[in-house]
C-alpha cells in the first residue's frame, strides 16, 4: 500500500526532519522547487513567459526557489507575492532575498493573459481557513488563463486533510506533491482540482513511530493472492451467500458469479424457492432453498459450518424472512461476514448484535445506505470523509468500505485506504453486487478481511478501467466487471 498523509501529518514530517533528521528547510525547499522545476520541463509546459503566483508562507518560498530556478534556465519568468511581508516566514524572506541577488523579476501587478504558464504557490498545506480578498480575486482570476497551470504541492484553495474547497480554488493542470500524496488530492472536490499528479521525492522520511493509518490501494496487494498448483476446489474457499429475493434475481447471479471469478472454490448460494428456476443459468453455485416454511435456523446452522466465509445482502429485499437471516448469521456465525444492500438497511436498529458478532463482520454501503444506517447524511460525509468513516467503523466495530467516486475503506483499528482508480461507468446498476462477491471470493482464498476488502476495492475499481476501456463508460455492464476482473487476476 501506498502511503497518504493529512496537511497535519505532513506539517509533523517535515518539523521531523528538519528538526530530528537535522535536515536544513532550505534544502528540502531547494529540492523541492527543483522537482517542480524538471516536472514542467518533463510535462512539455508552454514555458515561453512563466507568472510564479505566490503567498505569504512556505508554499509561497517555494515558489520563489521556482523562480529563480526557471530565471537561471533562460525561462522569462515573473513573480508576484500575494502576502503581507508581516506575515512571511523567514524562508521566504531568505528566498526573496536570494531571488533579488540572482535578479529574478518581482512584479507588483499582472495582467494573466500574458503568460503561457502560471505557478500557484500560494497555500500549500498550511491553508486553515476560507480564502477571501485579493487572493481570492486573484484564484478567481485564472479561471478563464487558457495557459497552463502547475500546482506546487496541492492546488490553492484545496483542505489537505478533506479535499473541501474552501471557498474557491485554483484548478491545476499539473499538481508535483512533495513526500508523501495528501488526502485532500486524493479525495473529490480535490482530485478534480490536481490535474495530472506527481509524486516527487525532497528526502522527507517517515519515521516507523509515526503511526499514519492511511493508505492508497496499489496492485501490490493483489500479489498476495496466490493459486496453489496442488490447491482443490476446498482449499480455495467455499462462500455461503444468501442473496436475491423473488423479484431480484440478478444481484444474486452477479455476486455469485463474482464470487467465483475471483477465484473462491466454492459457492452455496441461499435464496427464496421462486429462484430455483432461474438459477438453471449458473449450474456451478450451489442453491440451499427456503420458504415460509423453512427451519432457517437449521438452513443457518448448517451451511456456516461447511462455509469459510459468509454474505449477505444482495438483492434479498426486505421481508421478515431476510430480516431473520440476518439476525441468525449476526448471532451464530464466528467467520468473515460481509453485509451488504438490503442487509444494511435491515441491520438499522441491530448495532448491538452488530457489535456482539463474533466473526470479523465487513459493511459495504455506498453513501445512500450508510446515512440510512448511521444517520450521517452524505453532506456531513463529504466535508469530512476520512475522520467519519473511520468513527463509525471504530463505533460498530466493523470493516467499513463507504462507496463513492473515491471509495474509503476503514477498520475499526483506525486504519484506512482510500481507492485511487476506476470511474464513474462503474455507476451502474449491479456493480455493488460485483464488488461483494469479489470481497467474498478474495476472503475465501485466505486474504484477512481488511486485505480482502482493500484489495477487493482495487480489484473491482480495476475491471471497472479495463472495461470501461473495451466498452466505453456509458455503456458497461455490471457484467462486464466480472468478466474484466477475471483479465485483470490474469496479468498478475
Ligand atoms: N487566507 C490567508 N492566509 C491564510 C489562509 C487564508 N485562507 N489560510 C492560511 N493562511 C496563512 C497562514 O496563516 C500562514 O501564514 O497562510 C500561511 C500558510 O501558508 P502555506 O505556505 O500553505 O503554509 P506553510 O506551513 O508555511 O508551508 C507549507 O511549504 O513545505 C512547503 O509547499 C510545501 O505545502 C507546503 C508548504
Amino acid at each position: 500500500m501506498e502511503q497518504i498523509v493529512t496537511g497535519e501529518q505532513m506539517k509533523a514530517l517535515d518539523v521531523y526532519t528538519i528538526e530530528q533528521m537535522q535536515m536544513p528547510s532550505l534544502v528540502l525547499m531547494e529540492r523541492a522547487g527543483l522537482q517542480v522545476f524538471w516536472s514542467m520541463q518533463k510535462e512539455g509546459l508552454p514555458l515561453s513567459k512563466v507568472l510564479v503566483l505566490c503567498g505569504s508562507g512556505n508554499n509561497g518560498a517555494d515558489g520563489v526557489v521556482i523562480a529563480r530556478l526557471l530565471t537561471l534556465g533562460g525561462y522569462q519568468t515573473d513573480v508576484c507575492i500575494l502576502g503581507k511581508p508581516e506575515h512571511f516566514t523567514k524562508e521566504m524572506e531568505k528566498q526573496i532575498e536570494i531571488g533579488r541577488n540572482y535578479g529574478i523579476s518581482f512584479v507588483k501587478t499582472f495582467c494573466v493573459h500574458e503568460y503561457t504558464t502560471i505557478v500557484d504557490a500560494l497555500f500549500g498545506v498550511g491553508l486553515s481557513r476560507e480564502i477571501k480578498g485579493t487572493y481570492r480575486e486573484t484564484i478567481e482570476s485564472l479561471e478563464h488563463f487558457q495557459g497552463k497551470i502547475v500546482a506546487v504541492d496541492i492546488p490553492s484553495g484545496i483542505h489537505a486533510g478533506t479535499g473541501a474547497v474552501l471557498g474557491c480554488a485554483v484548478r491545476a493542470d499539473l499538481t508535483v506533491t512533495f513526500g508523501y500524496k495528501k488526502a485532500g488530492l486524493c479525495l473529490y472536490p480535490g482530485a478534480a482540482y490536481a490535474g495530472k499528479l506527481i509524486s516527487a521525492d525532497v528526502g522527507i522520511l517517515m519515521p516507523p513511530s509515526f503511526g499514519s493509518g492511511l493508505f492508497a490501494c496499489t496492485r501490490e496487494e493483489l500479489k498476495t493472492l496466490v493459486r496453489k498448483p496442488d490447491g482443490n476446489k476446498g482449499s480455495f474457499g467455499k462462500v455461503f451467500l444468501v442473496a436475491g429475493s423473488r423479484e431480484i434475481f440478478g444481484a444474486a447471479y452477479l455476486s455469485g458469479q463474482a464470487v467465483l471469478r475471483s477465484g473462491a472454490g466454492m459457492l452455496k448460494i441461499a435464496t427464496p424457492k421462486e429462484n430455483r428456476e432461474m438459477f438453471a443459468c449458473f449450474p456451478e453455485a450451489m442453491l440451499a432453498v427456503y420458504d415460509e416454511e423453512t427451519a432457517l435456523e437449521e438452513l443457518v446452522r448448517e451451511n456456516l459450518d461447511w462455509a469459510d466465509v459468509i454474505g449477505i445482502g444482495p438483492g434479498i429485499g426486505i421481508s421478515h424472512l431476510s430480516e431473520r437471516l440476518l439476525e441468525l448469521l449476526l448471532k451464530l456465525v464466528k467467520k468473515p461476514l460481509v453485509i451488504d444492500a438490503d442487509g444494511l438497511r435491515l441491520l438499522k436498529g441491530k448495532e448491538a448484535l452488530l457489535r456482539a458478532c463474533k466473526g470479523p463482520v465487513i459493511l459495504t454501503p455506498h453513501l445512500g445506505e450508510f446515512a440510512a444506517l448511521t444517520g450521517i447524511s452524505i453532506a456531513r460525509w463529504k466535508e469530512n470523509p476520512i475522520e467519519i468513516t473511520e468513527k463509525t467503523a471504530e463505533e460498530l466495530g466493523v470493516i467499513l468500505v463507504c462507496k463513492d467516486a473515491r471509495t474509503l475503506i476503514s477498520s475499526k483499528e483506525g486504519k484506512t485506504c482510500i481507492n485511487l482508480c476506476g470511474n464513474d461507468g462503474m455507476a451502474t446498476a449491479g456493480s455493488g453486487d460485483v464488488l461483494t462477491g469479489l470481497i467474498l471470493g478474495l476472503l475465501a482464498q485466505g486474504l484477512l478481511p481488511f486485505q480482502a476488502a482493500c484489495t477487493g476495492v482495487y480489484l473491482h475499481a480495476r475491471a471497472g478501467d479495463l472495461a470501461a476501456s473495451k466498452k466505453g463508460r456509458a455503456a458497461m455492464l455490471a457484467g462486464d466487471l466480472i468478466d474484466a476482473a477475471g483479465e485483470i487476476l490474469k496479468e498478475l
